[in-house]
């Protein structure tokens, strides 16, 4: 493994250290908008092949760092084969989304979970980190993740997607006690997962927290924030003589940044309904920022993104602590040359904000 990293904006600027432009990477940076990902998926013949077959979740992590001059590599996996190795059988049908074959139905279903040993029954993904750092040799950094226990709990009582929430609700508020053994199983489970990648290669990890602001707020306090606290509170902070950076990010959690900031962890990100210089008033002198441009602002004319990206650069201000991103994931139908322009304009517009690094 290459111990030197060529370019180390991403965990500079995560641990709020001074940088030359602002570092940006994209959720959902390999994907359905880049013809070469639909390409290798047709090929591979499943999304779960790819993720599955370290060959194919390396090459696609690479495919967008090909075209586009990020800072940052995000290992190409999901966060539902954590529940695929508890046993739960998940599927991925074409335009429906995920589907468990045997969703968790009861107590004693739930009881019966077991933490995986992701040596084992992650080997691949283990694997595929393995491989992905030493093809990278160095360029950029790997970023390593995880669902947060809450959201990979709601795909697991749900069996699938959901728009109403009624299953993991009615069990939130009819069996709390139950609820809690679930995602204390899913929160150890997690940390020995990204302890692993973090063994394997992984440079940062991010929680995705998706579903955490379906919640009221006594209930993310309890039921999501609680187990985010749990797992930062487990990981492994150093590897390979650095500070492994940890980014927590609910999306919908706009009222509780303040919460986040104080679980211990390095970043928080952000998501598109959040002024960034509001959220950097409130948590900024705590931990740096990831966000929060629009994902749909990549639909507009190239001009329009600048415009929209010089925007998100400014609400944050001068400083250290920023790492540009999208509010949430790239939309399957943009177009591959706007995100593009997207890279190039934070870079450019960035450069002249920065204060002298004074090396
Ligand atoms: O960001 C990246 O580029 C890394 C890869 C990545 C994927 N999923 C690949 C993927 C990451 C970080 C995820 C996380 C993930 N997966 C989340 C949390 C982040 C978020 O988007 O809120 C969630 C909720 C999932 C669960 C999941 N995976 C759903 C609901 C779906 C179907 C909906 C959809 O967007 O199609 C997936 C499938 C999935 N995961 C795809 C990709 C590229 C699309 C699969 C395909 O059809 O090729």
């Amino acid at each position: 493994m290459n111990a030197v990293l060529h370019n180390d904006r991403l965990l500079r600027a995560l641990l709020r250290q001074p940088v030359d432009v602002t570092p940006i990477w994209l959720m959902r940076q390999a994907g359905r908008y880049l013809p070469e990902y639909r390409a290798a998926r047709a090929r591979a013949g499943s999304f779960m092949a790819l993720c599955q077959i370290p060959d194919w979740a390396c090459e696609i992590t690479l495919q967008p760092l090909a075209r586009f001059p990020l800072d940052a590599a995000i290992l190409f996996s999901d966060i539902l084969t954590v529940p695929d190795a508890m046993g739960l059988g998940l599927s991925f049908s074409d335009g429906e989304g995920p589907r468990f074959a045997r969703p968790l139905r009861s107590a004693a279903d739930i009881a019966r979970l077991a933490v995986p040993d992701p040596e084992v029954e992650l080997r691949y993904v283990l694997d595929a980190v393995r491989l992905i750092r030493r093809e990278l040799d160095g360029c950029v950094p790997l970023i390593g993740f995880s669902g947060s226990p809450w959201t990979l709990a709601t795909y697991m009582v749900e069996g699938s997607s959901s728009k109403d929430y009624a299953r993991i609700k009615a069990l939130l508020y009819d069996q709390p006690s139950v609820l809690h053994c679930l995602l204390d199983t899913v929160a150890r489970a997690v940390t020995v997962y990204l302890n692993g990648q973090i063994a394997a290669g992984a440079q940062a990890v991010m929680v995705f927290d998706t579903w955490g602001g379906i919640l009221a707020p006594r209930a993310y306090r309890e039921f999501s924030l609680a187990y985010l606290a749990q797992i930062v509170a487990g990981l492994t902070r150093e590897a390979e003589q650095r500070r492994v950076p940890i980014i927590l990010f609910t999306k919908g959690g706009g009222a509780w940044l303040e919460d986040l900031a104080a679980t211990g962890c390095d970043a928080v990100g952000v998501d598109w309904t959040v002024d960034l210089g509001e959220a950097r008033r409130r948590i900024g002198s705590r931990v740096a920022l990831q966000g929060n441009l629009d994902p749909a602002v990549l639909y507009a004319a190239p001009e329009r993104i600048r415009a929209q990206a010089a925007q998100v650069l400014a609400d944050f201000g001068t400083g250290p602590g920023h790492i540009f991103n999208l509010g949430h994931g790239i939309q399957p139908g943009v177009d591959p040359d706007r995100v593009g322009a997207l890279v190039a304009a934070v870079h450019e517009l960035s450069r002249s904000r920065q204060p002298d690094r004074g090396t």
